[in-house]
């Protein structure tokens, strides 16, 4: 694994609890010589998805702004954390408008060799784990193999020793799974989910209008 990359959905940026998990995990990539990046999303200019599909009907979007530039890291990097706080039950509004702008991405897939986990801080109030089953959802339709979640209590910002203990591990794990990741069969795993039936019956449906996304996946044989 040559490099890590967070991306923190958190508006509190460099000094929250979701940036001090991810400073914990870096820590011990950096043991191993892994480069790592954390691109705080409140830093970038990302408007908001229009819906106008021209993703899916021609491949790229129109509008210009940071999008493009964090989805290059993306797919450069070989380790993916995304990171948000509970925000009313559900993920940060600032991460939930670029994960919009990746709509393309989950459509044809193209973070395969890679592997994601999840990260989220709360009060502790509510279901933290909408957090992770969601964020690793999206990764793994996007190719990528989720490997886990952690989470915190971001009272105070500091994390406790089991927290701190958590996010090593989670690093390990990652560690882990990327060297043994030509045993993981992506393929399998994500057709066997209910999104991947949706989506596939989707991408057949709308074959005259979505047509970028029909190319992609009869290119890559996974529609007749
Ligand atoms: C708008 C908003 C909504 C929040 N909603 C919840 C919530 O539903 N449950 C919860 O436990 N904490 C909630 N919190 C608290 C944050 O999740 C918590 O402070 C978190 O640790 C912040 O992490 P960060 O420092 O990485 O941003 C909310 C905070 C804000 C500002």
């Amino acid at each position: 694994m040559k490099k890590v990359l967070a991306i923190n959905g958190s508006p509190h940026g460099l000094w929250g609890t979701c940036s001090n998990i991810i400073n914990v995990m870096f820590e011990e990539f950096e043991k191993h010589n892994i480069e790592t990046e954390m691109v705080n999303v409140v830093e970038l200019k990302i408007k908001t998805c229009k819906g106008c599909a021209v993703c899916l009907t021609k491949g790229v979007c129109p509008m210009k702004d940071d999008v493009k530039g964090l989805q290059d890291k993306m797919i450069e990097a070989d380790g993916i954390i995304t990171a948000s706080p509970l925000f009313l039950n559900h993920i940060s509004g600032l991460l939930k408008i670029f994960l919009d702008r990746c709509l393309p991405i989950g459509h044809r897939p193209v973070l395969h060799g890679k592997v994601a986990v999840s990260v989220a801080s709360y009060g502790g109030v509510g279901n933290v784990e909408v957090i992770g089953d969601y964020l690793l959802e999206f990764m793994q339709g996007s190719g990528a193999r989720p490997v886990g979640e952690i989470h915190a209590i971001g009272v105070d910002g500091k994390l406790s020793e089991q927290e701190q203990k958590n996010a090593v591990k989670l690093a390990v794990d990652m560690l882990e799974d990327y060297k043994n990741l030509d045993s993981y069969d992506w393929h399998s795993d994500y057709m066997s989910r209910d999104n991947a039936r949706g989506m596939k019956e989707f991408i057949n449906n709308t074959k005259d209008f979505a047509t970028a996304d029909y190319e992609f996946w009869k290119e890559k044989g996974w529609i007749d």
